[in-house]
């Protein structure tokens, strides 16, 4: 017998949806980039001028990620899984739709459970969790750093996101400011006729033909998708 293809959820997200979690976002108040600047910690200028100052900021962001649950935001996004094809497109660097039980997540900027050589990219090793030290090398003894990518990096799987967000019949963007680019041009590459829906606490603006629903992921995910759960088995 011949199944049919499950529909296609493409779910987009940012520092919001770990917010719940305890980890803090970037630039809401109180966010990351309000006690330390972009230019002192997320760039590899700041890498060559202070690699010390670079390797405590991502240590210290290791820890709490670690240390971090998934909230039912991320729960919610893996139980969409049982009735439909669901692929993350993530700018986040935890790892917690994963430990929520996703399957498919594609990530733009990196893996903070993850640190790699300066030298060679593909040399790669989990990050320790006691942290990076400016000793650790790779075997051609180039510096670990962390596989996160900076300010004026390629981000990464750009092509592979963009294929996954103009082929999904839905697209739920959660918890991004949606200020950096290119991932957030993502969105203007929804399918017109895709029901798109975008939820955070604030946004400036929201983008062309998406619904906001303003609010924390952890309270408003696990009822959509428990109507999209429900309208499918109806
Ligand atoms: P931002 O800090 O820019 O935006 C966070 C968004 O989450 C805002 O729209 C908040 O309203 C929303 N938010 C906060 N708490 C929430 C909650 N409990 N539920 C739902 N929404 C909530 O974070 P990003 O858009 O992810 O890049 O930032 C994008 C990139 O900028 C990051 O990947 C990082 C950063 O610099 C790099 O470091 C390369």
């Amino acid at each position: 017998m011949m199944q049919r293809a499950k529909e296609k959820i493409l779910v987009f997200t940012g520092a919001g949806v770990s917010a719940e979690s305890g980890l803090k976002t970037f630039r809401d108040s109180g966010g990351l980039w309000e006690s330390m600047r972009i230019e002192e910690v997320a760039t590899p200028e700041a890498w060559e001028r202070d690699p010390a100052k670079v390797l405590d900021f991502y240590n210290m962001r290791r820890k709490a990620a670690a240390q971090a649950k998934p909230n039912p935001a991320h729960l919610a996004i893996a139980q969409l899984e049982t009735a439909f094809d669901v692929a993350i497109v993530t700018q986040n660097v935890d790892d917690l739709h994963e430990r929520a039980g996703s399957s498919r997540v594609i990530r733009l900027h990196g893996n903070l459970s993850e640190a790699k050589s300066e030298l060679d990219p593909s040399y790669r090793i989990p990050y320790p969790l006691e942290g990076l030290s400016l000793d650790d090398r790779c075997p051609r003894g180039g510096r670990l750093r962390p596989h996160i990518v900076w300010f004026g990096e390629a981000v990464e799987n750009y092509e592979l996101a963009l294929e996954e967000v103009s082929t999904a019949g839905r697209m739920l963007v959660v918890g991004t400011s949606l200020s950096v680019y290119p991932a957030a041009g993502l969105v203007s590459y929804a399918r017109p006729d895709a029901e798109k829906v975008l939820v955070a606490m604030d946004i400036d603006a929201c983008p062309e033909g998406f619904e906001f629903f303003k609010g924390r992921a952890g309270e408003i995910l696990p009822k959509l998708a428990q109507k999209w759960l429900s309208e499918k088995n109806r």
